[in-house]
């Protein structure tokens, strides 16, 4: 559930605000058409608004609930115990950093971040220990700032690594395998990854492989999950480390 005192922000706040401004606009366009008799390219522009405002819907939607309840169901089926070592990559306001933080009574959740506003509104390491303390999580939680293509944590620190849509916002190819092998290099033996993606997961899978990872799957994580529409669907990469 969502702690209504715990604020998370809005995921890539340009593009929602992009897909509003041009959904209206192009309603608003359409009703002038109609209005000065112009039948057939109002309803282009019509169809065009109808899309890009549900589209702006749909993508508010999994920013502040659906990507939160598909995270709960993932964390669940992992069956903590509760005393392990987990880190989020790009945990940005704590989204699923505080709800790992809730599962770990006598362990510990660590984010890392670089805290870019252009990728979530608000971002900011204050932020997201205001969210710690209002999930009641504080004591269990550290944040770092730091860069997920060359963590400062030693070899096989983590039990589980965890992270949602981050990687994909380094912008170069090298710079995301990088993050994915940091990834696996942090991880212990036997520990799991859950790598949460719109883009490139097909590769991150290919990468842990070629890291020597066990059970590597990638599977899609549903409409609740969707930026806007089946065009921008989240998938799940994940793995275990022998
Ligand atoms: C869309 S936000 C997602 C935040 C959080 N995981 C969530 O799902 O709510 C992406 C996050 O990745 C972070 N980020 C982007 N590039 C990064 C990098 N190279 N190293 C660490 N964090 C990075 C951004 O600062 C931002 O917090």
């Amino acid at each position: 559930m969502v702690n209504a005192r715990a604020k998370y922000g809005v995921d890539a706040p340009g593009i929602l605000t992009g897909l509003t401004v041009a959904g209206v606009a192009e309603l608003v366009l359409a009703a002038v058409l109609f209005g000065v008799g112009w039948p057939i390219p109002a309803v282009v522009l019509l169809v065009g608004g109808i899309v890009l405002v549900a589209g702006a819907a749909l993508f508010a939607h999994t920013t502040l609930r659906g990507k939160f309840r598909v995270w709960d169901a993932e964390l669940d089926r992992l069956g903590l115990k509760g005393d392990e070592q987990v880190l989020d990559l790009g945990c940005g306001r704590g989204m699923v950093l505080l709800k790992v933080a809730k599962r770990l009574p006598s362990g510990k959740a660590t984010g890392v971040d670089l805290w870019l506003t252009k990728d979530q509104s608000g971002n900011s390491q204050d932020a997201t220990w205001a969210n710690a303390r209002a999930e009641g999580v504080a004591d269990r939680v550290e944040l770092v700032t730091g860069d997920m293509r060359d963590l400062p944590f030693d070899d096989a620190t983590f039990d589980v690594v965890v992270s949602s849509l981050a990687v994909h916002n380094i912008p170069d190819e090298e710079g995301r395998a990088e993050a994915v092998r940091e990834a696996f290099r942090v991880l212990k033996p036997g520990g799991l990854l859950r790598l949460a993606d719109i883009r490139f997961t097909r590769r991150y899978a290919e990468v842990l492989g070629e890291c020597g990872a066990a059970d590597v799957e990638v599977r899609d994580l549903g409409w609740r999950f969707w930026y806007g529409g089946p065009h921008v669907r989240t998938v799940m990469v994940a793995c275990r480390r022998p």
